[in-house]
């Protein structure tokens, strides 16, 4: 277990346990993904709470079973540190509150806690319902030069792990399978699957989107 002591007051052997929360009624709502982000009331944030699980086919099989290595090479552990580079780089992505992986036999179960970002909604659901400003295309871009710039390179970077908050903040989310990387050739397929995300989503989400929105972003996204 890895943990921030300041924002985790309830003990890390029963924070990641979903079943302990519903008994206390902390959990103050969920969001889904590939399994079910769980919002829990902590002493002074709200946490995000994550089981990480594997998508596809083999997903289907071994669903939440990672092959164990090493405990920094765990998933959880990749986020956590991800999380804690990218702040203090300032990027704006959710404080990582609690990491875990545990043991069973030749692999590992993972789970994790970060803040929730407050008020916030991510771009699928907010160009259902309207078009974003010019400004907002030129900010999205923005925070992710600013990732690029800390060599992060975000290999599911789609529009449903973007938010923007109430005051127009632009936040990245969902750095699972993330790494720290050289060069940059990378930063253009990342760049390509953001493209790809928006073009689907509007197709079948029917989105107040057209491609000038993207040429704002990609003209300020790119640093190399
Ligand atoms: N820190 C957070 N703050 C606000 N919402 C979050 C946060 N983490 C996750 N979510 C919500 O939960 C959803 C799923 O979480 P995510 O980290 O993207 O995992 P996955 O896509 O692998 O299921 C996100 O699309 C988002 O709506
Ligand atoms: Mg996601």
């Amino acid at each position: 277990m890895w943990y921030d002591e300041a924002l985790l007051s309830a003990s890390p052997e029963q924070c990641f346990d979903v079943g302990f929360w519903q008994q206390q009624e902390r959990i103050v709502g969920q969001a889904s993904g590939r399994g079910t982000t769980w919002f829990i009331q902590l002493d002074n944030v709200q946490g995000a709470l994550r089981h990480y699980r594997r998508g596809g086919l083999f997903g289907k099989l071994v669903r939440d079973h990672y092959l164990f290595c090493q405990w920094d090479k765990t998933r959880s552990y990749q986020e956590f540190q991800i999380l804690n580079h990218l702040r203090q780089a300032g990027v704006n992505v959710p404080r990582p509150i609690a990491a875990r992986a545990v043991k069973k036999h030749v692999c590992y179960l993972a789970d994790l806690i970060t803040e929730k970002v407050p008020n916030a909604r991510d771009l699928v659901t907010i160009l259902q319902e309207n078009t974003l400003r010019d400004e907002m295309y030129v900010k999205i871009g923005r925070e992710i030069r600013k990732m690029h710039d800390a060599q992060v390179n975000h290999t599911d970077l789609n529009i449903h792990n973007i938010l923007i908050d109430e005051r127009e903040r632009v936040w990245i989310i969902d750095f699972d399978k993330c790494s720290i990387q050289q060069g940059n050739d990378w930063k253009e397929k990342n760049l390509k699957r953001l493209k790809r995300s928006f073009k689907k989503e509007a197709k079948s989400n029917q989105l107040f989107w057209d491609i000038t929105g993207w040429e704002h972003l990609i003209n300020e996204a790119k640093n190399w």
